[in-house]
């Protein structure tokens, strides 16, 4: 990999950029570079061994030294083309100051912020010192890191964190944010503008800290439809993508609305994102043409059909990379690999991805 220019600009992308940048930057970069949200998790043994070590989960996420292990692992097995902070989207809630647990098999819980009054407890700005081990983590991460391998920070989007927030668990339909949103609409807004602020504040020091690129992940973006979509989701990130850009104008965002749905086409025009992530609902030779031509895609292999391997797996990386030939295109997951994915499969698809044909 040859040296950036002696402009000293690396954030501006050259040809001599690490692929994952450039793709992100506009340019059709073939074969495409490739990462997998969650990547660093329990598929991988060593991660299992490292975790079993740890003690509770924000233990690992709070330990430099340990995090940034984490992170390594599937660049050191897999060589991919991004490697992702190993945190995870509660840790603003935490640093904000309401309580947040992991529960073995069971998932997040918080106690849960549902009046003014429980709101004003917490934190009006991100106290960014409690966050100090996870940037302290991506300075570790990015000393080791390959310079081709690019560095990648995220936050969850407001509406996503709210509703563990609010609901103080993972609950499938969110029916208490959406209720929160119905009949309380204005102590959301406040919780919402406070969860700008903070994902603002969290991206730029993630920027300082060695991230060369952001995503924000709306991962319930789709109980949300029409003008709630524009307000609750989109217009939020705007703000955040807006106030990251003010600070550091060359900054790439990718914004990841899971089950947008028909609505994908607005979420890169209403959010000035540099690039969309999609989801495995999403038809790639349906929506592309409907996109423009330059704005970058990241997905959207089924997690499903990873873990199922063969020649399904084979047929589905081969139609996504029919369908995003010519364009500026992230090969990923549509959403999280699974445990149970066998690593010889991730290895098959990487294998094939790179391999791609002219
Ligand atoms: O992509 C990566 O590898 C980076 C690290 C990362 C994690 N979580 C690690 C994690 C990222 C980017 C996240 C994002 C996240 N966290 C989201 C948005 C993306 C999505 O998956 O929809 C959400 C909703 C969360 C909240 C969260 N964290 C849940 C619901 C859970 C439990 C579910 C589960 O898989 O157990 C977590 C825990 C979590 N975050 C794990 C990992 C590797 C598993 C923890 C363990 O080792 O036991």
């Amino acid at each position: 990999m040859p040296a950036d220019p002696p402009s000293g600009k690396s954030s501006t992308e050259s040809l001599s950029s690490p692929n994952l940048l450039r793709a992100l930057g506009g340019k059709p970069v073939w074969p495409p570079p490739i990462w997998l949200m969650r990547q660093a998790g329990r598929y991988l043994p060593e991660y299992r061994e490292l975790r079993a070590k740890a003690g509770s989960f924000l233990d690992l996420c709070y330990t430099p030294s340990l995090a940034a292990e984490v992170t390594l692992q599937p660049i050191r097995r897999f060589g991919f083309d991004g490697a992702i902070l190993f945190s995870d989207i509660l840790v603003v809630p935490h640093a904000l100051g309401q309580d947040v647990r992991f529960v073995e098999g069971e998932g997040p819980r918080l106690d849960p912020v549902t009046t003014e009054a429980e709101l004003s407890r917490l934190a009006d700005e991100l106290p960014l010192e409690r966050l100090a081990p996870v940037f302290e983590t991506l300075e570790r991460v990015k000393a080791a890191l390959p310079t081709e391998t690019t560095l990648l920070g995220f936050c969850g989007a407001p509406w996503t964190v709210a509703s563990y927030m609010v609901g103080g668990r993972g609950t499938p339909d969110l029916k208490p944010i959406r209720d929160a949103a119905a009949t309380y609409p204005a102590f959301l807004e406040r919780l919402v503008d406070r969860l700008v602020e903070a994902s603002i504040a969290n991206h730029v020091r993630q920027l300082e800290a060695g991230a060369e690129a952001v995503q924000i992940f709306e991962s319930h973006a789709g109980v949300l439809g029409g003008a709630d979509l524009e307000r609750w989701s989109l217009e939020p990130i705007r703000r955040i993508v807006d106030g990251v850009r003010a600070k550091r104008p060359e900054a790439r965002v990718i914004v990841f609305a899971r089950g947008a749905g028909e609505a994908h086409p607005r979420v890169g025009p209403a959010t000035g994102a540099s690039a969309i992530g999609l989801d495995q609902g999403v038809d790639l030779r349906a929506l592309l043409p409907a996109l423009p031509p330059a704005l970058p895609t990241q997905g959207n292999l089924d997690p499903e059909t990873l873990v199922a391997g063969g020649d399904a797996l084979d047929r589905a990386v081969d139609d996504i990379l029919l369908a995003v030939r010519g364009r500026p295109h992230v090969f990923n997951l549509g959403h999280g690999i699974v445990p149970q994915t066998p690593i010889a499969h991730v290895e098959r698809m990487v294998a094939r991805v790179r391999a791609a044909g002219p």
